[in-house]
């Protein structure tokens, strides 16, 4: 059973700036939550109970979020806005948050080792709160979780069909298809070019990792953009047969891009 879900939230939130100068990136609000809640709530419907979050010194604002607020809950007693706070506060009571800071900004890979501390010796949940996923009834994360019980030794990572044009944006895959939407990985190029993209599968930010991954970062040599890549750690572990790759069932928004952000406002807010 996969227990602990680790949230790499250390990044600057470039893109949206100004308005991520003083708020983090994950706490921007898709309605009136903001997208890491989103991304607890889907750990939390795949049965974790432990929240491991990777910050910075700019993100103080995740962790007051994930306590308690004591005016605010005085000021709303008995009012018809407690509801507003019944979701986050069952979080609070029924998981457990531990957060570690990232001091250098080293790429996902580096994230994700930077985390090892909070989850030792087993295999984990990596969610990437600005891939924000809906569904009909199973989550994503929880979809995977049930697959990685039947393949315990791989890794995991979800992908989409993505527009050939945009292969530069993520982590692409190639693989041998066991089922319509399961594949064993054989490649994983991180951002290449449209001609260099081994297909047009897309990852996208859910992982299930073996902790056997945290040695293999560590002598992964920076890649893309200098960084240390999660793509190339996992792409050691594939040539061994051990990752797979995952096409998911349901709708995901990409909340990195304001394009992305907007849709996934009017798709909420329609869904009501
Ligand atoms: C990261 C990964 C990339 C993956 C993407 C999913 O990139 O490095 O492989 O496809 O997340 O969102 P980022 O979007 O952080 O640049």
């Amino acid at each position: 059973m996969i227990k602990k879900c680790l949230f790499p939230a250390a990044g600057y939130g470039t893109r949206f700036l100004p308005a991520t100068k003083a708020i983090p990136k994950e706490m921007l609000p898709v309605l009136t939550k903001p997208l890491l809640q989103y991304g607890v709530e889907e750990a939390i419907s795949a049965g974790c109970d432990t929240m491991a979050i990777v910050t910075s010194k700019y993100k103080k604002a995740i962790e007051d979020h994930f306590d308690t607020n004591t005016d605010i809950e005085k000021s709303i007693s008995g009012s018809s806005k407690e509801i507003l706070l019944t979701e986050v506060n069952s979080m609070i009571e029924h998981c457990t948050f531990s957060y570690t800071r990232q001091v250098e900004m080293k790429g996902l890979g580096h994230a994700i080792l930077t985390g090892q501390t909070l989850i030792g010796n087993e295999p984990f949940a990596v969610i990437l709160a600005d891939d924000l996923c809906d569904n009909i009834d199973v989550s994503v994360l929880s979809q995977m979780t049930s697959l990685h019980e039947k393949y315990p030794d791989c890794c995991i990572v979800a992908i989409e069909e993505i527009p050939e044009k945009d292969t530069n944006k993520y982590g692409v895959i190639s693989g041998e298809k066991i089922t319509d939407n399961i594949f064993r990985v054989n490649d994983m190029v991180e951002k290449p070019e449209p001609k260099d993209a081994p297909s047009n599968l897309a990852i996208i930010g859910r992982y299930i990792l073996t902790p056997e991954i945290f040695e293999v970062i560590k002598t992964t040599k920076p890649g893309k953009g200098g960084e240390i890549q999660i793509t190339d750690a996992l792409m050691t572990l594939a040539k061994e047969g051990k990752v797979l790759a995952y096409k998911f069932d349901g709708k995901r928004f990409d909340c990195g891009s304001v394009d992305g952000f907007v849709e996934a406002t009017n798709y909420f807010y329609n869904k009501g």
